[in-house]
């Protein structure tokens, strides 16, 4: 009796969590996220958006149980769910102790700064993606596949883009970025209006850990729409650098229209030492027209593409919509891929966040 009233009155104990590989251990206030209580002590732990859109903010929960504010699943695929992934920014600790474990980031990544800009050009590269110049007040060091997030003033929240260009040693003084209209979006609508030429910008990063690990087995690289070009810029740093590794690149669009960067990939071919292969492949090109290569959805060729070499240290590298990587992901670990393996940038945009809460 005594014990069971002083279980009923013993002030309920602040959770802690412990932050592996930093060793960093912290109490939780009721109410904050993970993410909160670890960047007010100074944890450098990855993050972006802090709304659950980015999923920068990915660990895997190692021990205790979490609440989510934003269902995770709305960022994570479902095998990532299942390994224990979560996004810390939406997580309220539920146990008095819970561990979380934080992926490694890019070793020797420069450090992200805030740089002014100014959009200095736009190419047409579809109906639906430019290519944007912004020209930045000093240059910009960054590791292919990262990717930088850009605010004009009429922004609330910035928007992030993926870098297009191959990094120069001494930094790029004129990044270009691939973006992709998105009907309804502020800053992509003004974008295709021309009403952003020569608008100033204001340019923060590098951010993200999307790049190119060492290794020796397949590269299996996955783009969608404007998805190609983190990939472009880890292909032709990649073969700038003399990379050996066979290299299978899968490029999903609509329809012949809705292919670009052709020459760009062939020249990438050109060069590559270790064998490259480019497969386009088209979901809703019209049954008769003269195109003459694949069909379907992307994800159908990733079996083809490992060439029986899932488990031989083959990576993907995927950026584009959320839907097409969530399902390369299922299709790839049920090949065998390993989770680990599997690295991307989901372009997710403020829709995701808003059906998360809404659901
Ligand atoms: C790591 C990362 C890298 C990325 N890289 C690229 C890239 O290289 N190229 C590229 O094209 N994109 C990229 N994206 C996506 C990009 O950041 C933007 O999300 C996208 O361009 C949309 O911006 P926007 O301002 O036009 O649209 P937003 O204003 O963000 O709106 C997006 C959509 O959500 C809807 N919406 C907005 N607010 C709400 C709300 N409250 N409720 C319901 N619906 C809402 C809008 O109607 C619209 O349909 C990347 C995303 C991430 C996370
Ligand atoms: S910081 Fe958590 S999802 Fe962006």
């Amino acid at each position: 009796m005594v014990s069971f009233l002083k279980k009923l009155f013993k002030a309920k104990s602040v959770p802690t969590v412990e932050v592996q590989p930093f060793g960093a251990s912290f109490e939780v206030p009721a109410g904050q996220t993970v993410l909160e209580s670890a960047l007010e002590h100074s944890v450098p732990f990855p993050h972006n958006c802090t709304v659950g859109t980015c999923g920068a903010c990915k660990c895997r929960l190692v021990e205790g149980k979490v609440k989510a504010i934003t269902d995770f699943g709305y960022v994570l695929s479902q095998q990532e769910l299942d390994a224990g992934y979560i996004l810390a920014c939406q997580a309220v600790p539920q146990d008095e102790r819970i561990v979380v474990q934080v992926q490694a980031g890019i070793e020797d990544a420069p450090p992200s700064e805030r740089y002014l800009g100014t959009i200095i050009a736009t190419e047409s590269l579809t109906h639906d993606i430019l290519r944007v110049t912004v020209e930045v007040d000093r240059p910009l060091r960054f590791v292919a596949g990262q990717y930088a997030n850009l605010k004009t003033a009429a922004l609330t929240l910035p928007r992030c883009y993926s870098f297009a260009d191959a990094p120069e040693r001494e930094g790029n003084r004129r990044p270009s970025f691939m973006i992709r209209k998105v009907p309804g979006g502020a800053f992509t609508e003004a974008l295709f209006a021309g009403s952003l030429n020569g608008a100033a910008v204001s340019v923060e990063g590098p951010l993200g850990d999307f790049h190119l690990r060492t290794g020796s087995g397949p590269m299996i690289c996955i783009a969608g729409g404007s998805g190609l070009a983190p990939l472009l810029s880890i292909l032709e740093d990649a073969r700038k650098k003399r990379v050996t590794r066979r290299c299978v690149l899968l490029f999903g669009a609509r329809t012949q229209a809705d292919l670009y960067a052709l020459d760009q990939i062939r020249a990438i071919a050109g060069g590559w030492r270790g064998g490259f292969e480019f497969v386009p492949v088209l979901s809703n090109e019209p049954a008769g027209s003269d195109w003459e290569g694949r069909r379907g959805m992307v994800t159908e060729y990733i079996d083809a593409a490992l060439a029986g070499e899932a488990d031989r240290g083959a990576e993907l590298y995927m950026c584009g919509p959320p839907v097409m990587i969530d399902r390369a992901i299922e299709v790839a670990c049920n090949l065998g891929v390993d989770l680990e393996a599997i690295h991307y940038d989901k372009f997710t945009d403020m829709s995701t966040t808003a059906r998360a809460v809404a659901a």
